[in-house]
């Protein structure tokens, strides 16, 4: 072979090698091509989403905003937001699943650089949560859980904030045996059907009195958690079973609404029957201050911080756990009167 031979086949060679690299850049990363890595973050080999740069413009899908447990949630995240100087896009999806997951598929398309979301019901948000984890956008949950058969922490979202709901139930139940000797007619009003706490604070109150002979549930329904659905479920439940001597209810507002309903029929909250539940919002201190309610086992709505601290770890590269639970109190006679200043 001529030297002119050698160095025109030499060239052409190294020209298809070139063409062949540049051809292997261009495709896909991550599980079947369908990553599409946004301004802050790209979604590596079908792991989670990573940040690539810090984190300005943050979602926030709120669920609802019907009752002062959300609305003390929702101020905490904006507060935040603002005192780290993030730019906040806020959805409120009104108590609709539907809703929410379109709300989580417009922040999609704003590109944002992380999505906080406080999902309404465990199945269909766990879809809206892949979507995110698809378009590259890492997500964190507050205070409810998706169906987790269907997308996991440290997989398809970043981690799990909130309470330890079975551990609720299960506090609201031990102390309702104490009150009532181990001997109790329960109507059971349950959160929003579908959602991790209605599911869990269920679970964690059955497993506890399951041993005790005494403790009876007459009828459980839902009341959405919302106060005025309450006080109706609850006025029907009443003709059914004018023997009930206990009400569990799954949050405050219903509580709150069951004691109304249980003045209506005559009967007197705290005597006749005793009432315990989950939040410590405000009004249900000033119950137990009026002797109306006997317990609310404290559910803590104070998320902006921790949220914009796991943020900032995670865009940090840090290693986040997978559930981070956030610590409770406990109200009732003792301490009421004292805390309520600091309640909302
Ligand atoms: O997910 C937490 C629950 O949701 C709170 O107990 C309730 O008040 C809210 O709507």
């Amino acid at each position: 072979m001529t030297q002119r031979r050698f160095i025109m086949l030499f060239s052409a060679l190294m020209l298809l090698a070139g063409l062949l690299a540049s051809c292997g850049t261009t495709t896909p990363s991550g599980s079947g091509g369908a990553t599409a890595p946004t301004a802050g973050g790209t979604a590596a080999g079908g792991g989670l989403p990573k940040l690539t740069k810090a984190p300005k413009k943050v979602g926030f899908a709120q669920t609802e905003s019907n009752n002062p447990w959300r609305l003390a949630q929702t101020a905490s995240m904006k507060a935040e937001a603002e005192k780290r100087g993030y730019e906040l896009v806020y959805t409120d999806a009104a108590g609709s699943a539907a809703k929410q997951v379109a709300d989580v598929d417009s922040m999609i398309a704003q590109k944002v650089d992380a999505i906080f979301l406080a999902p309404r019901e465990e199945k269909p948000l766990a879809q809206a949560v892949l979507k995110a984890k698809a378009a590259g956008i890492p997500v964190i949950l507050l205070d409810r859980n998706v169906d987790q058969t269907i997308a996991k922490p440290g997989e398809d979202f970043v981690t799990f904030i909130g309470s330890d709901f079975i551990e609720e139930g299960k506090r609201a139940a031990e102390w309702l045996i104490k009150a009532t000797n181990g001997t109790a007619k329960i109507i059971e009003l349950e959160g929003t059907t579908g959602s991790s706490p209605a599911n869990d604070r269920k679970k964690g109150f059955d497993d506890r009195i399951k041993s005790e002979a005494g403790m009876q549930i007459l009828a459980s329904q839902t009341g959405d958690f919302a106060r005025d659905k309450g006080r109706q479920v609850m006025e029907t439940l009443l003709q059914a079973h004018p023997d009930v001597t206990a009400v569990y209810a799954h949050n405050d507002e219903m509580a709150i609404g069951a004691i109304a309903a249980l003045e209506a029929a005559g009967k007197v909250p705290g005597k006749d029957v005793i009432v315990v539940s989950i939040d410590g919002e405000k009004d249900a201190l000033q119950a137990i201050i009026d002797g109306k309610l006997g317990a609310s086992v404290e559910c803590n709505p104070r998320f902006g911080p921790s949220a914009f601290d796991t943020l900032e770890k995670y865009a940090k590269g840090e290693q986040i756990a997978t559930k981070i639970i956030n610590p409770d109190n406990f109200y009732d006679a003792s301490n009421a009167k004292d805390s309520i200043a600091g309640s909302y």
